[in-house]
C-alpha cells in the first residue's frame, strides 16, 4: 500500500490496522469479489432481459408449407378496428387478388363455372395488429424458383417482439381452424405438378355418393370393403403386413368411375390424390415419388393405368414420345419402400384387356370391379334422381325404360336377340341435364343414347383417333 493511500485512509486508522493483517484483508477481498461478480451477474441477466425482450422473432413459411394459404387467408380476415394511431400503422394497403375459377370438374354436376375472388396481402411489408401484439408480415417473392414447378419461391415473413412470442401459437391456431372450417364437407382435389401435389383449384364440394347410380350392389360391395379396411389397421400392423389396399374399376368411360371415386372420398372424409398415367411427362421416377409424400388422408387416384402398359407410343410429329411410365414402374411404386403407412388406391382404366394380372396381388390391386354401360337399374334410378318430384305415379319412368328397350340400349333387341347396344350413364346424364324441366323431351329425344358406330375410313391417319378418357 503507498504512502498517500496510506494518509487517505487516516480518518479510520483502526480500519487500516485492520486492514494490515492479512487475514482479515484477504476476508473482505474475498467478500467483496463475490459482491461485486453477483452484482455484475444480475447486471448481465436483467441486460440480456432487456436486450431480449426488445429482440425479435420470425416465423417464415414458405409457399411449399400447407400453412401458407392458411396464414394468406387468415391476414385477409378482417378485423377489429384498432385505435387511431393503430388504425394509420396497421392498415394493408397492398392487396393482390387470387383468382380460381371453379368448373364442373370430375364432379360434373352442372357443367356451369364461375370464379372466386380472393383479397389478401399482397407483396411487400404490411403492419397489423392482433390481440396487444404488433406483427409485422413480409410476403416476398425470390427470384430463385422450385426446380419441380419451375414458380418463383414465395415466402411469408411474420415479426414480433420476444415478448409477444406466443402470439404466433395463436395465429396458427386461427389459420387452421379457419381453413378446417372453409374445407367443411369440401374434397380437395391435389394434382402432381412437377415433383410436388398440388392442390387443383379450390376444394369441391362433396359429391353425395347417392348421386352415383351404379348397378345393383356395386356401390355397397366397395363401400363395405372400404370400411372393413380402414377398420383393421391393427390386423395389418400386427401382422407385419403393410397397410394398404388397391382396388381397380374398369369398363367404358362415362360410366362413373372417377365420380364414384370422387363421392367415396367425400363420405370419408378423405381428399384425392390423383395421377393420370397417360399424362404427358409422368415418369417411373416421379411417380415413385410423389407416391412416398403422398398428401395425407387421401385417397390415390391412378388414372388409365393401361397406359403403363402399353408400348411407348410411336413419337408424334413433335418429338413426344407419350406417357412414359412403365410396366414395372408402376408395379414398384404400388409395392412402394415405406411399408407400414395406411394407403388407398384406386386405378382405373377403360381397356381391362391391357393389363397384366401381375397388378392383381395383395396390396396392389385387392379387389376388382367393372362398371360397366347403364343397366335398366341404372336408367330407372337415375330417372328417378331428376324427374322423381313431378314424376309421381312412374309413368314417365316406365315409358323411358320402355323406349330404351325398344331402342335396344339394354344389350337385347326387341326380339330377344343380342342387339351388343348399349349406352353410358353419362350419356343419360346429358339427356336429362339438356331436358332439365321437361321430362317428356327426354324420352322423345331417347333416341340421341343410340351410339353413332363409329367406322374409321381408310383415310384416317395413324394417332389420330383419341381413346377419350
Ligand atoms: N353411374 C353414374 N352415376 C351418376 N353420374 C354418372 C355416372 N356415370 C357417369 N356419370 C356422369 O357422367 C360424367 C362422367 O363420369 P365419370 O365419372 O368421369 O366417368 P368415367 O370415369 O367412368 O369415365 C360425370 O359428369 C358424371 O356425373
Ligand atoms: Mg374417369
Amino acid at each position: 500500500m503507498s504512502e498517500a493511500s496510506a494518509a487517505a485512509a487516516g480518518p479510520a486508522l483502526g480500519l487500516h490496522a485492520l486492514l494490515d493483517n492479512p487475514l482479515f484483508a484477504g476476508g473482505i477481498g474475498l467478500g467483496a469479489l463475490g459482491a461485486a461478480a453477483a452484482f455484475a451477474r444480475k447486471g448481465v441477466i436483467r441486460a440480456a432481459d432487456v436486450a431480449r425482450h426488445r429482440m425479435l422473432v420470425n416465423v417464415e413459411i414458405s409457399k411449399q408449407d400447407p400453412a401458407y394459404p392458411w396464414i394468406l387467408a387468415w391476414l385477409s380476415q378482417p378485423r377489429p378496428t384498432p385505435g387511431f394511431i393503430a388504425s394509420r400503422i396497421t392498415r394493408i394497403h397492398n392487396l393482390s387478388v387470387a383468382t380460381t375459377t371453379t368448373s364442373s370438374g370430375p364432379f360434373g354436376s352442372g357443367g356451369q363455372s364461375g370464379a372466386h375472388f380472393f383479397l389478401q396481402p399482397g407483396y411487400g411489408r404490411h403492419i397489423i395488429k392482433h390481440g396487444s401484439a404488433f406483427i409485422a408480415v413480409n410476403r416476398e417473392k425470390h427470384n430463385t424458383a422450385n426446380m419441380n414447378t419451375g414458380e418463383p419461391h414465395e415466402i411469408v415473413q411474420l415479426t414480433t417482439l420476444w415478448a409477444h412470442r406466443q402470439v404466433f401459437e395463436d395465429v396458427f391456431r386461427e389459420a387452421h381452424l379457419l381453413a378446417a372450417q372453409a374445407n367443411e364437407g369440401k374434397t380437395t382435389i391435389y394434382s402432381a405438378r412437377g415433383m410436388d401435389w398440388m392442390p387443383l383449384g379450390d376444394p369441391k364440394t362433396k359429391r353425395p355418393l347417392g348421386s352415383v347410380i351404379l348397378d345393383e350392389g356395386v356401390k355397397e360391395d366397395l363401400w363395405r370393403d372400404v370400411k372393413d379396411f380402414l377398420s383393421s389397421q391393427e390386423w395389418y400392423v400386427g401382422r407385419g403386413i403393410p397397410y394398404r389396399r388397391g382396388y381397380l374399376l374398369f369398363g367404358p368411360p362415362g360410366s362413373g368411375k372417377s365420380s364414384f371415386i370422387h363421392a367415396l372420398a367425400g363420405e370419408l372424409d378423405f381428399n384425392v390424390a390423383m395421377i393420370n398415367l397417360s399424362e404427358m411427362g409422368m415418369t417411373d421416377d416421379k411417380l415413385a415419388y410423389l407416391l412416398t409424400k403422398l398428401p395425407k388422408r387421401s385417397l390415390l387416384v391412378l388414372e388409365d393405368a393401361d397406359a403403363a402398359f402399353v408400348n411407348r407410343r410411336q413419337r408424334d410429329a413433335d418429338g413426344y414420345s407419350g406417357a412414359s411410365v412403365t410396366y414395372s414402374g408402376l408395379l414398384n411404386a404400388l409395392d412402394g419402400i415405406a411399408a407400414g403407412e395406411e394407403r388407398i388406391a384406386f386405378l382405373t382404366t377403360n381397356h381391362i384387356d391391357r393389363l397384366d394380372p401381375a397388378l392383381i396381388r395383395p396390396g396392389r390391386v385387392d379387389m376388382m370391379m367393372r362398371i360397366g354401360e347403364a343397366t335398366k337399374h341404372q336408367a330407372a334410378q337415375m330417372w328417378d334422381r331428376f324427374y322423381g318430384d313431378v314424376d309421381h305415379d312412374h309413368s314417365g319412368r316406365e315409358r323411358f325404360l320402355a323406349r330404351l328397350d325398344e331402342l335396344g340400349l339394354f344389350g337385347v333387341d326387341k326380339d330377344g336377340q343380342p342387339s351388343n347396344r348399349h349406352t353410358s350413364t353419362a350419356a343419360i346424364q346429358g339427356l336429362f341435364l339438356f331436358n332439365k324441366e321437361n321430362m317428356l323431351g327426354a324420352i322423345e329425344m331417347a333416341e340421341g343414347l343410340v351410339p353413332r358406330k363409329f367406322e374409321p375410313s381408310e383415310s384416317v391417319p395413324e394417332g389420330a383417333i383419341k381413346t377419350p378418357s
